[in-house]
């Protein structure tokens, strides 16, 4: 049975932080805003976590999907008027068990990428978090798993509406490496096959801006 939890203080040093910053930062965030990322342990093992941070609409990465910044750069998009303090979800991470980029596919498709969003929303709102950005990925599974994130749908399901769809540059810029194989051989052959299917990689690179206001 996998439950779910707010990073907290304690937890840092214990709980993998890759992509969340140095240990310094993640203690300033929960310093800030209560947690750092929804955790998912199965009995003592963490098995995966969503991290957020706030929202910051002149944010852009320095590195295109390569670097953590990804997920608030928001480049194109037309951001909607949001409250301060609105908080931004950046990548999932279901299936690390430990620091490093390696994951255990054994947790994929069970679940807990739902679960995780569900715990943020459940946390937010008591929290008092008025806002929540995120930035959804291609509704293609082998793409979300690669990339760590999840399609607009799922956003949806969980009460946040879609405010704008672009061509992430940033992405499309990445795909020909991931054909090539450089992000390994099964998401490749997954999108080699859906260019197959007639998808050109301006579709395939097309994200969505989602906004949830408290409920
Ligand atoms: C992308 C990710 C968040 C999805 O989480 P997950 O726990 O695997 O997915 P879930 O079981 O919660 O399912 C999510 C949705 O995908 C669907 N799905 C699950 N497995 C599927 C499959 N094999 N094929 C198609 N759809 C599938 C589910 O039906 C669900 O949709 P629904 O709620 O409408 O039914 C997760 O795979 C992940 O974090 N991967 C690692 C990414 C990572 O760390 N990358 C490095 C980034 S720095």
């Amino acid at each position: 049975m996998i439950h779910y939890q707010p990073m907290r203080m304690a937890d840092v040093g214990r709980a993998p932080i890759d992509c969340q910053g140095t240990e310094d930062e993640v203690r300033a965030r929960i310093a800030d805003l209560g947690a750092s990322a929804i955790l998912a342990f199965d009995g003592k093992q963490h098995v995966g976590q969503l991290q957020f941070r706030r929202y910051d609409p002149a944010l852009r990465s320095p590195a295109g999907i390569m670097d953590p910044l990804y997920w608030g750069d928001f480049g194109q998009a037309n951001a909607p008027s949001l409250p301060p303090g609105t908080l931004n979800l950046f990548c999932y991470h279901v299936g690390q068990l430990e620091a490093g980029d390696a994951r255990d596919s054994r947790y994929h498709g069970r679940g807990i990428g739902v679960a995780l969003l569900e715990a943020f929303v459940n946390w937010a709102d008591a929290t008092g978090v008025e806002a929540t950005v995120a930035k959804a990925v291609p509704p293609f599974r082998p793409l979300g798993v690669f990339m760590g994130g999840h399609p607009a749908s799922i956003y949806e399901d969980s009460g946040f509406e879609t405010v704008a769809r672009w061509c992430d540059h940033d992405l499309r810029d990445r795909l020909p490496n991931v054909l090539a194989g450089e992000h390994g051989d099964g998401v490749a052959a997954a999108l080699r096959n859906l260019c197959d299917q007639g998808f050109t990689l301006d579709e395939l690179a097309e994200v969505a801006m989602v906004v949830r206001r408290r409920q």
